[in-house]
């Protein structure tokens, strides 16, 4: 898959629903318009990616105009739509669910994982590393769902509409026993309606910094989320700790370096069911042809 930060607008979709990925990930959107952070907010460095975009979108009412032939273009190239949320509460992500949810998507990812959000001059905490926090949005995104798929039902949009299925994406732990209890929450909860089905790992790991040869940070906002071949292994091993600690009906998606096909082979053999990429795509222009070169690399393997 795309991975989230890759397509936010229709014309996004539309081209990479003709992509060769095998899901579309739309996101992280969220309940208002961001304009995001300004100046240099991407950099593609050889070994690593640096950003600090601060959630661009177009906010929810864009959305809930927009999904519908969204979702009619990945379908009709045979793909689900996957949406990924952010909130700045609890309620924020429930708010959001529940729409992208009657709009029909086919999966939610709720980014619980943003490091470039900033508000009053504070960077806010990063909700995954709350557990308290974790669960109370996987509780009020669930009740969301649930009233969402009631509502379809009685609109006679379907027989008997079932919520879609979501999952968690994560920020890099470095400390296992951090690890340990996210996914012993993640493993209590699982087979319960506010379970994720899924743990994407991982976002980008949070407040990198990186000067250029006259001394000027890369990044005009200074501080910024690295991705890219650098994170590779640590979310490999993210990848390999949680499978290790969750139920096998948790599925794990792995993001994190994915540019060629051993990248897809590792992950799958870390545990990952399947892979997301977004530096590959960023370094290239928005060249959506990466997904089947990568794809194509993998093949090439056997
Ligand atoms: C430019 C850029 C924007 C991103 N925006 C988001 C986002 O909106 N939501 C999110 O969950 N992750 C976002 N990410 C993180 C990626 O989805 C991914 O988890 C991370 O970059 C690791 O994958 P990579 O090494 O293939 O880039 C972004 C990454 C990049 C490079």
């Amino acid at each position: 898959m795309n991975a989230a930060g890759t397509c936010k607008s229709l014309d996004e979709v539309s081209v990479l629903a003709r992509s060769a990925v095998s899901a579309v990930v739309v996101g992280s959107i969220t309940l208002r318009p961001r304009t995001g952070n300004g100046g240099n907010v991407y950099y593609p460095g050889d070994f690593f990616s640096l950003n600090a975009l601060g959630l661009p979108n177009p906010g929810l009412a864009y959305y809930r105009e927009h999904l519908p032939a969204m979702i009619s273009m990945a379908h009709a190239a045979g793909k689900p739509l996957v949406v990924s949320i952010a909130g700045f509460s609890e309620a924020e992500y429930a708010v959001v669910a529940h729409d992208v949810a009657l709009a029909g998507v086919d999966i939610i990812e709720l980014n619980l994982a943003c490091p470039n959000v900033w508000d009053d001059g504070r960077q806010k905490r990063i909700a995954c590393f709350d557990n308290d926090r974790t669960e109370a949005i996987c509780a009020q995104v669930s009740q969301a769902l649930t009233t969402a798929a009631a509502t379809s039902t009685a609109a006679g949009d379907s027989a008997d509409r079932q919520p879609p299925p979501f999952g968690i994406k994560i920020s890099p732990f470095s400390d296992p026993a951090g690890l340990a209890a996210l996914a012993g929450l993640v493993a209590r909860l699982s087979g319960t309606p506010q379970g994720p089905r899924f743990v994407c790992a991982v976002n980008t790991f949070p407040n990198a910094f990186v000067l250029d040869e006259a001394n000027r940070p890369v990044i005009d906002v200074e501080l910024a989320g690295l991705a890219g071949a650098a994170l590779r292994p640590v979310a490999l091993g993210q990848v390999r700790q949680l499978r290790r600690l969750l139920p096998e009906t948790v599925e794990l998606i792995g993001a994190g370096g994915v540019s060629r096909g051993r990248d897809i082979a590792d992950f799958l053999c870390a545990g990952a069911t399947a892979v997301q990429a977004a530096t590959a795509f960023w370094n290239r222009n928005g060249d959506a042809g990466v997904f089947g070169d990568i794809l194509t690399d993998y093949v090439d393997l056997f």
